[in-house]
């Protein structure tokens, strides 16, 4: 029987209950589909930093590296700055485990939860590929003058050939290997940041032309691109930008597929350690009540299985979120699913 190391980081607020109904579910799935899952739960976020001074022990990135999948939580804790643990934590990994990849499907389950007049299932199924180790989240840049009334700031953003090429082949290829509309859509900002983004669009074409010649090649500007999530998301099949436009196209995308309760995303190293997220937040206000759905984090259990080849499961997992998102659950929002947290969890779990 095939067996899989999994690293399971909790996290901070809502996230070890989110976790723990993924697992679940993934249990479930293991057994039906005859293969075993071992866990290795790490305890990092905001309140072992709080205890210990240590966001992240480089020891434990070492250990980290070597499992094939990591089941992230969520990461942020209210007593913490903000900027420590996302940057310590959540970045660190992205960026010393190399997962150069953000994969954010963009699906809606059922009409009822699209805020878009409309618009239903067969309109918003879409994918962004988000470059996630470069752009504005590199952390270069810096003060000059800092505190005083000529203080500068500068943020610069990385787009190396390197980074950006390996981004957009995993693009094309993830856009061939879904076999959807085989049409792939650069979003960026050409006509302003021509530096960035003349580097992408011509690696976008070289790339393209050369070795994907079966993918239609389309371009968006940023902003149009939010216009059209909200008035024609049908037009999209697999969209490919940097990180800090992915990063905020995504959340629009997850409130076009139903909200932050059942928006999954992978930070994915095609040849390392990836990890797989729920891509909502701690939600303190909700933290231990029992009330926030766990959706979310089992998409994002399925895609961490179909990352590790075991794409029959994850497909019966989202399948079963599917149904159950159509037939019983009453909302996708916290508190208001008509289940608790385990309940909802459950349910997934005997579908299967
Ligand atoms: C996300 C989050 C992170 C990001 C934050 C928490 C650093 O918003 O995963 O989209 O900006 O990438
Ligand atoms: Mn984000």
């Amino acid at each position: 029987m095939k067996s899989y190391n999994i690293a399971v980081i909790g996290g901070d607020g809502t996230g070890p209950e989110v976790t723990r109904e993924a697992v679940k579910v993934l249990g479930a799935a293991a057994s039906k589909f005859n293969f075993k899952l071992n866990y290795s739960d790490y305890d990092l976020g905001g309140e072992r930093y709080l205890r210990t001074n240590e966001a992240l022990p480089g020891s434990v990135v070492e250990e980290l590296r070597s499992f094939p999948a990591i089941l992230l939580g969520a990461i942020g804790h209210p007593d913490v700055k903000p900027g420590i643990l996302e940057k310590g934590i959540l970045l660190r990994l992205r960026f010393e485990l190399e997962q150069y990849i953000n994969l954010r499907p963009v699906k809606l389950y059922d009409e009822r939860f699209c805020p878009l007049k409309d618009k239903g299932p067969k309109d918003i199924d879409f994918v962004v590929v988000r470059e996630n180790n470069e752009g504005l989240y590199t952390g270069s840049g810096g003060f000059v003058f800092k505190g005083t009334p000529h203080e500068i700031a500068v943020q610069e953003s990385i787009n190396t050939r390197r980074g950006v090429e390996r981004c957009l082949r995993y693009a094309f290829d993830y856009t061939r290997r879904r076999n959807k509309e085989k049409k792939l859509t650069l979003c960026g900002k050409t006509n302003v940041l021509t530096f960035a983004f003349d580097l992408w669009e011509r690696a976008f074409h070289e790339v393209g032309a050369k070795d994907f010649p079966d993918i239609k090649r389309d371009y968006a500007h940023v902003d149009a691109t939010t216009m059209w999530f909200v008035k024609n998301p049908e037009w999209f099949d697999v969209i490919v930008t940097d990180n800090m436009f992915g990063d905020i196209i995504t959340d629009l995308g997850a409130m076009i597929q139903g909200g932050m309760g059942i928006a999954a995303g992978g930070n994915i190293n095609p040849q390392g350690a990836s990890m797989f997220e729920p891509i909502g937040g701690s939600a303190p206000k909700y933290t231990g009540l029992g009330v926030i759905n766990p959706l979310a984090a089992i998409c994002a259990g399925a895609m961490m299985l179909d990352f590790l080849g075991e794409s029959t499961a994850a497909k019966a997992i989202e399948d079963c979120v599917i149904k159950v998102t159509r037939e019983k659950v009453k909302s996708l929002a916290a508190g208001k699913m008509g289940f608790s947290t385990s309940q909802l969890g459950d349910l997934v779990a005997s579908a299967i």
